[in-house]
């Protein structure tokens, strides 16, 4: 691809990615999720969880998809590093090719809200849970082609996720979150999770970098 088309490209998705980034970089939204709710609807999934990113051994992470490439619960190839899946089999997907609902998406109401707000622009979503000790290391959400994504990212911890048992490190510091509430953050900057306890719950949502999404986030604000 030509230094022309990649330089477009960024530069259009900067102007989209701003609109967002000007106002914080980790901002929470007037969503929030009934975690009591969420953990008796979860347990239908039980049998459902997917080791993720399994070609990399054990790091503690297990994951459950919320819209996936078919709708299924494989895990295939959403619950993995879409870069590493990229570079081991040169199939290369966009955040955005994993929009189609799956049974959890359908049948766990707790956190329907925030996704039916921005259902026709969703991309990879997915609920991870952590073993104690287990994590994501530092890392920043890039796109596989370019160095501006196509999608913006919302964080919501959702149960054992108290200031004690998962740490969430952003830009080097220690996040103060309110469990079940929404944020959306530039994942852009460097961050990292690491849980101390068993069983933590945190939902990864992508949504597509479009400008009806932005309106839609900047009118969920909590502070407006
Ligand atoms: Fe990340």
């Amino acid at each position: 691809m030509s230094q022309e088309i990649i330089e477009k490209v960024n530069t259009s998705r900067l102007s989209l990615y701003q609109q967002l980034f000007i106002y914080g970089d980790f901002i929470p939204l007037n969503f929030k999720i009934d975690t009591d709710l969420f953990l008796n609807e979860i347990k239908q999934f039980d049998n459902d969880w997917v080791v993720y990113n399994k070609h990399k051994g054990d790091t503690g992470r297990m994951g459950l998809s919320v819209t996936s490439l078919d709708g299924g619960l494989s895990g295939e190839p959403d619950l993995q590093s879409l870069y590493e899946f990229s570079q081991r089999t040169g199939k290369v997907y966009s955040e955005n090719d994993f929009c189609r609902p799956t049974e959890v998406f359908k049948k766990v109401t707790a956190i329907q809200n925030i996704l039916t707000t921005f259902e026709d622009g969703l991309g990879r979503c997915r609920i991870v849970k952590f073993s104690a000790g287990g994590f994501f290391p530092p890392h920043r959400d890039q796109s596989i082609k370019y160095q501006v994504p196509d999608y913006f990212r919302i964080f919501i911890a959702l149960n054992n996720c108290g200031e004690n048992d998962l740490y969430f490190i952003y830009d080097d510091k220690k996040i103060k979150y309110e469990v079940g509430r929404a944020y959306l953050f530039n994942a852009l900057k460097p961050h990292s999770v690491f849980s101390f306890t068993k069983d933590a719950y945190t939902f990864a949502i992508s949504l597509q970098l479009n400008q009806k999404n932005i309106q839609k986030a900047i009118q969920s604000f909590l502070v407006k």
